[in-house]
């Protein structure tokens, strides 16, 4: 495999730019390839057969586009369809909830991890396994808050309506002594602000999105992978692909990330 060819990234819509964002400020030099998932959006709310059919076809799309390597951006579509994707394809494929499990792992002080997310990360329970498979005496506390994602989507980033309903999903992990909390959904992040306010200082905030990124650098470094040379700025240097509503996706990614993202395609993702 070429080691200039670019990495493929994706996720169920935009809520995966903020592992763009992280891929972009640590590994620079690399190209990126970006599909949102935006005209089936969301997925946290499916079932692991329709997630897990969703990503094998943006899996095939990324294929078809000689990426490198795959990042499963995305929480919902990382906790259903990793492992199956994993013996799909001959290029490394990595998720955004081991990183975050790892990291989690590493500073919590009291072993009591909180993790919030989607219905079907949360329902999956696979951050609790993941922790567990590595040590059986952490305990870890899962809290769905489904409607956290459309409030970011709406741009309700520090906004009382946000902070209400952060505080109603989040009372329950207050009280139960969590020293850690996951952020398992690609959206909070962008809430990170409004979640650490409601939890409190004394709670460390893990961003997944952030150790997927170190990952990523160091899974390409171990196979001399990482791009040498560096990329002309330009268009093709990062490339998002949507599934519908492109203007919207621009706008929603200008927001996010620094770099000026003037186009997305649309594809028919049916269709792979
Ligand atoms: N990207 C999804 C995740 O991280 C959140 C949005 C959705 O439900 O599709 O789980």
């Amino acid at each position: 495999m070429n080691s200039s060819a670019p990495i493929g990234v994706f996720d169920s819509g935009v809520g995966g730019l903020t592992v763009v964002r992280e891929i972009m400020r640590q590994i620079p030099n690399e190209q990126i390839i970006y599909f949102g998932d935006t005209a089936r959006v969301p997925y946290g709310s499916k079932s692991r057969k329709t997630v897990t059919r969703y990503s094998e076809q943006i899996v095939r799309f990324l294929r078809q586009q000689d990426v490198k390597a795959i990042v499963a951006a995305c929480n919902t579509a990382s906790a259903y369809a990793l492992d199956e994707i994993e013996k799909e394809i001959d290029i490394p494929v990595i998720g955004v909830i081991r990183p975050g499990a790892k990291t989690a792992m590493d500073v919590t002080r009291n072993g009591r991890i909180g993790v919030i997310g989607t219905e079907a990360t949360i329902g999956s329970g696979i951050y609790a396994r993941y922790i567990k498979e590595q040590n059986t005496e952490m305990e870890v506390l899962g809290k769905a808050c489904p409607l956290l994602v459309p409030l970011v989507e709406e741009g309700l980033l520090n906004d009382p309506v946000t902070d209400e309903i952060a505080l109603r999903y989040l009372s329950s992990l207050i009280d139960s002594g969590i020293d850690t909390l996951i952020l398992g959904c690609t959206h909070y992040p962008l809430i990170r602000a409004t979640i650490g306010k409601v939890m409190g200082g004394h709670v460390t905030l893990v961003n997944p999105a952030y150790e997927t990124a170190r990952e990523l650098r160091e899974l390409l470094e171990g196979a001399h992978m990482l791009n040498q040379s560096k990329p002309e700025l330009g268009d093709n240097r990062y490339q998002f692909f949507v599934s519908d509503g492109a203007d919207k996706f621009i706008r929603f990614a200008n927001s996010i990330i620094k770099y000026g993202v003037l186009s997305a395609k649309v594809v028919n993702i049916e269709e792979y």
